[in-house]
């Protein structure tokens, strides 16, 4: 399947696809409550949401205190991000760029990433310069949670075609197909609504597993201390869709 590098730039925009669905921002203040646990955060500690979307998690986690920075490439998202900071009266520093191109050094004290927003990436080289942005973006002892799909759920229960009812009306058609040398899967999407043409996107996400993650997480100079299989904080399993890593930049040994 032929897909282009910046494939992103069509899908994440609220005409095709929006993840702070009501069920979705429903789910944020408890996925948000795990994951501060994992973090063990001071209040004021600094904190970036890479790719907060429409910013669900970051006001839950501004709300508690933290000092939340929000880093996307959807401008629409972020304006939702930005509205929905103001209703519930936290301030959010949001900034727009892409993943692989984080500026930031020794700045945070943790990051995190929700609800699959890494993988996105044909080539490897690219989900590595992402992590290593993120190694030089933490201060030394800073954790990083990763919250993606579970490849090896994906594998083991692969569903080449698949629809479901929307709640609005019509329906999403989803087509799947796994490539073998890319090590991920090609979607489509496929939005029927009545009376309307239909319109479809395709994303590319690569599989990661314990394995896989653990090795690009080592590769970018990160040590991986933690794995779970939901937000319940249940162990990872090939029964549970989620894949959540918990991760620490090492502070570097002193010698005398
Ligand atoms: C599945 S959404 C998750 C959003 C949010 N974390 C949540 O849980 O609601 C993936 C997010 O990644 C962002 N994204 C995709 N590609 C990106 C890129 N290359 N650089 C920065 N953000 C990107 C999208 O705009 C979108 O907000």
């Amino acid at each position: 399947m032929k897909l282009k590098n910046d494939w992103h730039k069509d899908f994440f925009n609220n005409t095709f696809y929006n993840p702070a669905s009501p069920a979705a921002v429903e789910k944020a203040p408890s996925e948000a409550r795990f994951v501060l646990k994992q973090l063990k955060l001071k209040k004021g500690a600094a904190l970036l949401d890479l790719c907060c979307g429409p910013g669900r998690h970051a006001v839950e986690f501004a709300k508690k205190g933290l000092n939340v920075t929000g880093y996307d490439f959807s401008e629409e998202y972020l304006n939702e991000a930005a509205a929905r900071a103001k209703k519930r009266k936290v301030t959010i520093r949001l900034t727009r760029g892409d993943m692989r191109a984080l500026k930031y050094k020794n700045e945070f004290d943790a990051v995190v990433n929700l609800f699959t927003s890494f993988g996105y990436f044909q080539r490897f080289s690219d989900d590595m310069k992402v992590l290593k942005g993120l190694f030089r973006a933490l201060k030394p002892g800073g954790r990083l949670l990763i919250d993606i799909i579970h490849g090896d759920f994906v594998r083991a229960h692969f569903l080449p075609r698949n629809w479901a009812k929307m709640p609005g009306g019509g329906f999403h058609l989803e087509n799947t197909y796994y490539h073998k040398n890319r090590k991920g899967v090609f979607n489509t999407w496929t939005i029927l609504k009545p009376g309307k043409k239909p319109v479809s996107r395709s994303f590319f996400n690569r599989l990661y597993n314990k394995k896989n993650i653990s090795a690009a997480l080592k590769n970018a100079g990160l040590t991986p201390l933690k794995f779970w299989g939901n937000f319940r904080g249940q162990p990872l399993s090939t029964q549970k869709n989620r894949l959540i890593v918990l991760a620490v930049k090492k502070p570097k040994k002193t010698s005398r």
